[in-house]
């Protein structure tokens, strides 16, 4: 649904002063300035735009506000420039009116800026196309050119047009562009010559010293340096913010865009140079010799080098620069110039070349955007002109521009009133009269043909005779006298005898908008517009197309001895085609208003705002326009907007709109006078009464916003419930299914679970009765068979043996044994008798025979084993099996002497030839030689001696020559004593009184102790007197030596030492064994 909005709400003050109450101009002013505060630069005044001057960029401009305005009524947005520009682009296309935007406004007030808007604005909601995009882009670049050659900085702005300019658009039935005229009014061309202190001369000037190449700059015989050129004023040269290089680019597309040829180009700028050389010709005073004073050209170069520029013949300017001719019917007159009077020649030169090239550059746009066709079109036309000026110091350039807005203020009030009377007759609205101040009379004071200000002008200059300034006031002070707007100090009329604000040399005029005090001065001389003939036809020798047809008065073929028209004449002219052309359309006003002197943003400064507010004749406008019904609106918005104030028509009405409002107005404390109904419209009186309704709209609306939020609260919270409800219903749904579900599946689980125990329990019982059935039928069969066997067996038994029950048995348990010894065949284990495995008992009861054979075989193993064995072989293993019985356990060198073979004879005593003679010695065979140390009592150090042992006795002999120590027969020997631990010590204790027990024990040492001590014990005689001990006694000579052995640290390698402690202690350290 589309929401109606309205130019009332959200309103920031008034948005249409025409509803100001209470109306004055202080409350105008501060609305304006609230609006402004609050970035709302544009305010209505009924259909009128004032527009004021934000000086800032604000994002009102964009695409996006050009489509939010489209096609949408005038009082629905809040203010815009688009909202006239729409309304003024759719009343052309749709109902045939042409149109024409009327902008005015003080220098700097923003009316340029506001034509360009509404331009683009235009341009952006028309139609589109190849062709289409062409006109519009040729009609939008035509300004950057004008703005160039029109355009200069003044102190009130940086870009202040120079000249007044009004562009029809021509649109076809579809409203598509097809072209356009631009008419150009006044330009200031004094400005070429002469500039106001901090003011600059025309754009292009200096656009074209800084954005040429340097190239094109020796081409048109030019310097960059602004200094070098007389006519432009240095002050203010630089502008901020303003790229004139950068300009110079634009303008030179544009001027491509607009369709100008490149030679036409380079012709408009030869002739702005020519301008800037000219003003830098000067001349010198010369006395001639009839004594007349001359004048001279000081340095010819620049005058040369415009002459090259332009084409010229150097002597004939020269010579125009020089003489005047007058030509009167067939005599012609020179007289020379002097000085001052070639100043103002080439100024006069100067100025009307410039001025024309304006006017030619105009033309020459207008040739490129003409519609093409001949129907007739739709025209919409713009006026961007000067707006009222009132300086200190006002001229005759103020006085036309006055005039102008004069004209204009009349062309508001005729066609506002003519609007206004229109709008009540169409209504049928009884027409009351309006009170106003018609400016007729201004105007008449102006242009009257007869005794007007400006034909009184015109008679002076055309009068023969001395023509002054002073003349022509004193004319006008005499005829003036009597108007009610004109003032002088020289009118006879003594009310301004003794006013002395009022200068001699000055006339003030109360125009419409204030008083304007002029200056007399120049008067003449600017209305005149002088051009010497001579320099006319100077210029129109020249070889330069263009200069040619900017002088076409020069053509001597073409000798016009009339005066050409004054410029109050020309103007007064071009001001009432204007004037035509506007009264014939329809008009749409955008006052422009400057916030500020200073061209700065959010500056509001209400003096000078108020002094607009007067000249612009707002006040005026709002009272105008607030005469008879200040607001009105079709009934449809109407019923649309305010239908909330009444039961009967809200929500909706059916019948006409019309009936509606009456139906409401008549339920609403509104007087009847108040309003009155059109035929299409509402009309009512006073703004009070609209914001009545309006604050009567606004509280409904809010009864209805809680009216609307407690049903859509109501609506959400149902809503919600409802659905908290159905999911509810959902959820129990489910969960009573699920519920359902496993009591279901319980039972069902429960049922078969009872089920299986009772049809367990049944089955069961049918079992047990089918077994005992069966036990029964079993046992009555068995008991029949027994009986029967019994029978049987009673009735045969005379037939069988009385003891085959035992041979039964016995034939059993052979068989059993039969199956036993051959099956223990097949399983034998190996026969290494270290195998300890035997193959399982078969049956329990021969647990006995079991073990025993495996007793027997396994000492049938061993023997079988043992009788392998060689008469050496078990020899040696006896010796070794009788040293395990000594030793094992009881000393730790044995283990070690077990993997050493027995070898009896280490000294191999037969065959070494060393031991010839000790063999020989010894009666029996020696069963074992070897090396001993033989133990010092005195220092427990051992010396080596042969130790031999044969069947009888133990000898020891030197180990070098083989001689015998000792020999001590094996029947003394007493006793053996070995150590517990891994020493070969031994000691050979010697039975008490036996002969060899005179030198007392021995106490010896061997390596192969464990052989020595077995193969003694073998020889059968001290076998049971072998005492391992650590500690033993050893009888030396005399002496007994204890001999103990201590366990110690390994030192100096691993071996075995022993110390004599004292007398009776020998000790001997073993190192530890691991
Ligand atoms: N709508 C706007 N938004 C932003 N800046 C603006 C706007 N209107 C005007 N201006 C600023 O104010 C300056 C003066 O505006 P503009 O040239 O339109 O004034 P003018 O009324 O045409 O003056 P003149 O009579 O001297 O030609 C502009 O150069 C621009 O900087
Ligand atoms: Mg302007």
């Amino acid at each position: 649904m589309e929401v109606k909005t309205s130019l009332l709400d959200n309103m920031i003050g008034v948005g249409d002063m025409v509803l100001l109450e209470p109306l004055s101009e202080d409350s105008f002013i501060d609305n304006l300035k609230n609006r402004f505060e609050h970035n709302e630069i544009y305010t209505y005044i009924g259909s009128v735009v004032i527009s004021m001057n934000p000086y800032r960029h604000l994002p009102i401009f964009t695409p996006d506000k050009v489509e939010e305005y489209r096609n949408r009524n005038f009082y629905e947005l809040s203010p815009h420039i688009y909202a006239l520009a729409d309304e003024a682009y759719r009343s052309l296309r749709d109902q045939d009116k042409d149109q024409c935007i009327l902008i005015t406004g003080e220098s700097g007030a923003g009316k340029t800026e506001a034509s360009k808007l509404v331009m683009s604005y235009v341009a952006a909601v028309c139609g589109k196309g190849q062709e289409v995009n062409k006109v519009k882009e040729q009609l939008l670049q035509s300004n950057p050119v004008l703005e160039a050659f029109g355009n200069a900085k003044t102190v009130r702005n940086d870009n202040s047009s120079r000249f007044g300019k009004y562009m029809d658009i021509e649109f076809d039935f579809k409203g598509d562009p097809l072209g356009g005229v631009i008419s150009n009014y006044l330009l200031e061309k004094s400005r070429v010559v002469k500039q106001p202190r901090g003011e600059r001369n025309f754009h292009v000037f200096y656009q074209l010293l800084s954005g040429s190449s340097d190239e094109a700059l020796k081409k048109l015989k030019l310097h960059r340096d602004f200094s070098k050129y007389n006519y432009l004023s240095l002050d203010s040269a630089a502008v901020n913010g303003l790229d004139d290089a950068a300009n110079f680019r634009t303008v030179r597309n544009a001027m491509q865009i607009v369709g100008f040829m490149e030679d036409e180009v380079q012709s408009v700028l030869e002739l702005v140079a020519a301008v800037l050389k000219l003003g830098n010709i000067e001349f010198k005073p010369d006395s001639r010799s009839n004594g007349s004073d001359e004048s001279r050209i000081k340095d010819k170069n620049d005058l040369k080098e415009m002459c090259e520029l332009l084409g010229i013949e150097q002597s004939v300017l020269e010579r125009a620069f020089s003489y005047r001719t007058v030509e009167a019917k067939s005599e012609k007159v020179s007289t020379t110039l002097n000085v001052a009077q070639a100043y103002y020649a080439r100024d006069a030169l100067a100025k009307n070349l410039y001025s024309r090239l304006f006017s030619w550059l105009v033309t020459r746009i207008n040739e490129s955007i003409k519609a093409q066709g001949k129907t007739r079109h739709k025209v919409m036309g713009v006026l961007d002109i000067y707006g009222f000026e009132i300086f200190e110091d006002n001229s005759f350039e103020q006085f036309i521009i006055n005039y102008c807005n004069e004209k204009l203020q009349q062309i508001f009030i005729e066609l506002t009133l003519r609007e206004e009377q229109e709008e009540y007759i169409r209504e049928g609205i009884e027409w009351t009269n309006i009170e106003y101040f018609n400016n007729a009379v201004i105007c008449d004071l102006i242009e009257n043909n007869k005794n007007g200000i400006l034909a009184m002008l015109d008679e002076e200059c055309l009068r023969p005779g001395t023509v002054t300034d002073e003349t022509f006031l004193d004319k006008l002070s005499t005829i003036c006298a009597e108007h009610l707007h004109f003032e002088s100090r020289l009118s006879k009329n003594s009310k301004f005898l003794t006013d002395h604000t009022l200068p001699h040399t000055c006339f003030r005029i109360q125009h419409y908008a204030g008083k304007v005090l002029y200056r007399a001065e120049g008067f003449v001389d600017k209305n005149n517009d002088l051009l010497y003939r001579d320099l006319s036809q100077a210029m129109y020798k020249a070889n330069h197309s263009l200069i040619k047809q900017l002088f076409p008065e020069g053509n001597p073929a073409k000798v016009n001895l009339k005066r050409p028209p004054t410029a109050g004449f020309q103007f007064k002219a071009s001001v009432g085609t204007l004037m035509r052309n506007l009264q014939t359309k329809n008009p749409n006003y955008i006052r422009c208003i400057k916030p500020n002197d200073k061209k700065a943003s959010h500056i509001f400064t209400d003096s000078l705002v108020r002094h607009q507010v007067r000249y612009l004749g707002l006040m005026e406008n709002v009272r105008v326009r607030r005469a008879g019904y200040a607001f009105r609106q079709p009934y449809e918005p109407c019923l649309e907007r305010y239908k909330m104030l009444c039961k009967r028509t809200w929500p909706h009405w059916q019948g006409p709109a019309r009936e509606g409002v009456e139906v409401m107005m008549s339920a609403l404390p509104v007087p009847a006078e108040e309003f009155s109904y059109g035929r299409s419209k509402i009309f009512i009186r006073n703004p009070r009464t609209l914001f009545f309704l309006e604050e009567r709209r606004r509280q409904c609306l809010q009864d209805l916003a809680t009216l609307i939020q407690k049903i859509y609260r109501g609506w959400k919270c149902r809503k919600h419930f409802l659905l908290l409800k159905k999911s509810q219903i959902v959820v129990s749904a489910w969960y009573r299914r699920y519920a359902q579900q496993k009591k279901y599946k319980q039972i069902k689980s429960a049922t078969t679970v009872v089920q299986s125990y009772t049809r367990g329990w049944q089955a069961r019982k049918l079992l047990r009765e089918l077994k005992h059935q069966k036990r029964c039928v079993e046992a009555v069969t068995t008991i029949s068979a027994f009986w029967h066997g019994t029978q049987i067996r009673r009735e045969y038994r005379k037939f069988f043996r009385a003891n085959a029950g035992k041979k039964i048995y016995d034939f059993t348990i052979q068989r059993i044994m039969q199956k036993y010894f051959l099956g223990l065949k097949s399983t034998l284990p190996s026969m290494s008798p270290i195998d300890k495995s035997w193959p399982a008992r078969p049956y329990l009861f021969l647990g006995g025979v079991h073990s025993e054979l495996r007793r027997i075989f396994h000492l049938w193993r061993c023997k079988k084993y043992r009788s392998q064995f060689t008469v050496e072989k078990k020899a040696v293993y006896e010796e070794k099996l009788e040293a395990s019985e000594i030793f094992k356990d009881k000393k730790a060198l044995y283990p070690s002497s077990v993997s050493q073979p027995f070898k009896g004879d280490y000294l191999e005593i037969n065959k070494n030839p060393k031991y010839q003679k000790l063999s020989i010695a010894m009666e029996d065979k020696v069963l074992l030689a070897d090396v001993v140390n033989k133990i010092n009592r005195a220092n427990g150090k051992g010396t080596a001696r042969l130790f031999l042992l044969t069947k009888n006795s133990v000898v020891l002999a030197d180990q070098k020559t083989g001689q015998v120590k000792a020999s001590v027969p094996l029947p003394d020997l007493a006793s053996v004593s070995v150590s517990t631990q891994s020493d070969g010590f031994f000691a050979l204790k010697l039975k008490e009184g036996s002969a060899s027990a005179v030198k007392g024990d021995f106490l010896l040492s061997s390596e192969h102790l464990i052989e020595i001590i077995t193969k003694i014990h073998r020889m059968g005689t001290t076998a049971a007197d072998i005492d391992i001990s650590d500690e033993f006694l050893v009888q030396f000579k005399q002496d007994k030596v204890c001999v103990k052995f201590i366990q110690a640290v390994p030192k100096n390698g691993n071996s075995v030492s022993c110390k004599r402690k004292n007398n009776r202690l020998l000790e001997v350290s073993v190192p530890t064994t691991a």
